[in-house]
């Protein structure tokens, strides 16, 4: 029997990552946005594999194109086509690829598979979106914040729309792990969820960042320097797209509320988006958005993540 990996490290949510090793992260993404082939620790090729119960454009391209990168092979695998979620669990699944690849991301439903994943496994288990979090693309939207605003602690951040979003709870983790101040503008009926504005209440409070939770969005966007929102209907949520859509619109992100935030805020969305709905065209396709950086930087902040994953796996050097 293999024994579980003492060292391991997975990131299945934010607040996996301390302030300092979130730095550090950031920082390795942008040495490797500079020089895209610096290191290769997959040289082999060693595969990772990257799972996909759902549907997905951005996660499946950086991975694969950020695991050849680092000198690796991307194994793409469909769940429809697996065994996973079938015949086999997660715990089954991870003991047979973690004796043949080093590393797997998975995109799924429930937050609860990806913990029975990473529970005794050798091999780094990265959370490529679930129904709570998408703390991946946090490290790209932190990327991008950096590089346009210079620094990420005393930013303030306001995400309106759905507060029970994933991308919502990965800006609570994520954005108080960084310092910043994040403000949630929501319907009371899509609150995050409770444990997780305590959990990120409590890292902010060590890190001079803070959290408010709030069903006015003009308070919610008024002087922010970063504004954020995502679909309002996310996937699995579809059939409640019309009671949403209800519910939502008075957040929706338009040019009257971009100008209550700072002149110089940058408007940032994790796509896929749907225009006229959560956001208008001219927003999102105006001078204050930066969602292609955005989108480029999933690729070297999940590089660097990966480098920085594989350094702690058991049996590697570092
Ligand atoms: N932002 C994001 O995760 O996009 P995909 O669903 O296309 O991967
Ligand atoms: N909240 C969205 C994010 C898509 C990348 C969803 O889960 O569908």
């Amino acid at each position: 029997m293999t024994a579980p990996a003492p060292l391991t490290r997975h990131f299945l949510r934010d607040d996996d990552l301390s302030p300092a090793e979130q730095a550090e992260i950031l920082d390795l993404a942008v040495t490797l946005k500079r020089d895209r082939w610096a290191t290769r620790p997959l040289e082999g090729p060693q595969t990772v594999a990257v799972i996909f119960d759902k549907s997905s454009t951005r996660t499946r391209v950086s991975f694969a194109v950020g695991i050849a990168d680092l000198g690796g092979q991307p194994l793409i695998i469909s769940t429809a086509n697996s065994q996973l979620g079938g015949k086999e669990t997660p715990s089954d699944t991870a003991r047979v690829l973690e004796r043949m690849v080093a590393a797997i991301a998975w995109r799924t439903y429930g937050q609860a598979g990806l913990e029975e994943m990473a529970k005794g496994t050798t091999v780094p288990v990265i959370n490529a979106l679930s129904d709570d979090f998408h703390p991946c693309q946090l490290l790209a939207d932190l990327l991008t914040i950096r590089e346009h605003k210079g620094h990420l602690a005393g930013l303030t951040v306001a995400f309106l729309g759905d507060g029970a979003d994933n991308m919502v709870h990965s800006y609570l983790l994520a954005g108080a792990t960084a310092g910043m101040h994040v403000r949630v503008g929501c319907p009371a009926d899509y609150l995050p969820n409770a444990q997780v504005v305590a959990d990120a209440t409590e890292i902010a409070r060590a890190t001079g960042g803070s959290i408010a939770i709030l069903t006015d969005q003009v308070e919610a966007v008024t002087g922010a320097d970063v504004v954020v929102t995502d679909t309002w209907v996310s996937m699995g949520k579809e059939e409640e797209k019309v009671a949403r859509v209800a519910a939502l619109s008075p957040y929706k992100v338009d040019a009257e509320l971009m100008a209550l935030a700072q002149p110089d805020a940058i408007f940032l969305h994790c796509l896929p988006a749907d225009r006229g709905y959560e956001v208008t065209a001219d927003v999102i396709d105006g001078p204050q958005s930066v969602i292609w950086d955005e989108s480029e930087n999933r690729l070297h902040a999940q590089k660097a993540l990966l480098v920085w994953l594989l350094e702690r796996a058991q049996g590697r050097e570092a």
